[in-house]
């Protein structure tokens, strides 16, 4: 079996949850503390040995490129003003891995961006991430779930253990078998299913290690629901019949917020900048008092 090394990041979408924000302003570039959504997303897919990496973007994502590029100007002047500590803040993001663009030409669904990657990823498996999906700094899922894959041979998906009166709100798996260390065997998804009607807790979250053959599912993938490409739709054949490898789902137990989610985004950023040395102390200090004032 192959070894990933590649990773793709759809950053595409229209961000329409985070309106009037993201108006002119990719949702990913917003900033959870002093760094953007997709800064912390990169430095994910770099950490567990994930090099190459590949943005599916669209209209108005300049900023996001800007972001990765080198800023020979702000460099010499931090430089020049002894701010050698921010100048290795600046550097640093363009330093992380590889990286490449291409346009998905038109946010028409999840799978249709993983779809715009296939030349890049060629014949060999691969990683997705979401560009709005953000996981604890310390979290090793993408490299748990490269050794499933290593395993498995098949899909594999992360998944998280939600309360039944919140996977209405998810992509939700049907497994075919219970969870051994932490690895389940799929058999079917449900988009969203009604809380009575959800074949199990386990909701799919945003990193999957993906085959090759995924993209020959996904060229002849008919649009599902809002009229887009899912990749949900995609996983869901291969977990039925066996296709590209069937799915098997790992479950993450760390912390992880869907920035791209107005309330889960104000939830990371205060998690976030409460495990910081220069702002933790402060920030719970008067978050305490603020509690006990409501
Ligand atoms: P979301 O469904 O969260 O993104 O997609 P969205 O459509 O931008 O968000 P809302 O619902 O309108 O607020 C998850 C990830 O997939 C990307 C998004 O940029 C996001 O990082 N995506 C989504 C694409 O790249 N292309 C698409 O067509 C759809």
């Amino acid at each position: 079996m192959r070894k990933p090394t590649k990773a793709v990041i759809p950053v595409a979408g229209l961000g329409t949850r985070f309106l009037p924000a993201t108006k002119a302003m990719p949702k990913e570039m917003l900033p959870l503390v002093d760094k953007p959504v997709i800064q912390y997303v990169v430095e994910e897919a770099v950490r567990a040995g994930f090099e190459d990496i590949l943005f599916v973007t669209g209209r108005d994502k300049y900023a996001l490129e800007n972001h990765f590029d080198q800023s020979s100007e702000l460099e010499s002047r931090l430089e020049a003003k002894g701010d050698l500590a921010r100048r290795d803040l600046v550097r640093e993001a363009s330093n992380l891995g590889n990286i490449h663009y291409v346009r998905q030409g038109g946010a028409k669904g999840l799978g249709h961006a993983v779809h715009a990657a296939h030349s890049f990823t060629s014949d060999e498996p691969f990683a997705v991430l979401l560009g709005d999906d953000v996981t604890e700094e310390t979290s090793d899922l993408l490299s748990v779930m490269a050794g499933v894959h290593a395993r498995t041979g098949s899909n594999v998906v992360a998944l998280v253990e939600v309360p039944r009166e919140e996977i209405h709100k998810y992509g939700c798996i049907n497994p075919s078998g219970t969870e051994v260390d932490g690895v389940i065997p799929i058999a079917d998804f449900v988009e969203k299913p009604k809380t009575e009607e959800a074949p199990s807790n386990y909701a799919v979250i945003g990193r999957y290690i993906l085959n090759p053959g995924i993209h020959s599912i996904l060229a002849n993938q008919a649009p599902g629901a809002g009229g887009e490409i899912q990749l949900t739709d995609a996983l869901a054949t291969a977990a039925r019949t066996g296709a590209a490898g069937g799915v098997v789902g790992v479950v993450f137990r760390g912390e992880r917020y869907d920035a791209g989610d107005k309330l889960e985004f104000l939830k990371a950023t205060v998690l976030l900048a409460s495990k910081r040395d220069d702002l933790g102390p402060d920030l719970l200090a008067w978050l305490k008092d603020f509690i006990a004032t409501r």
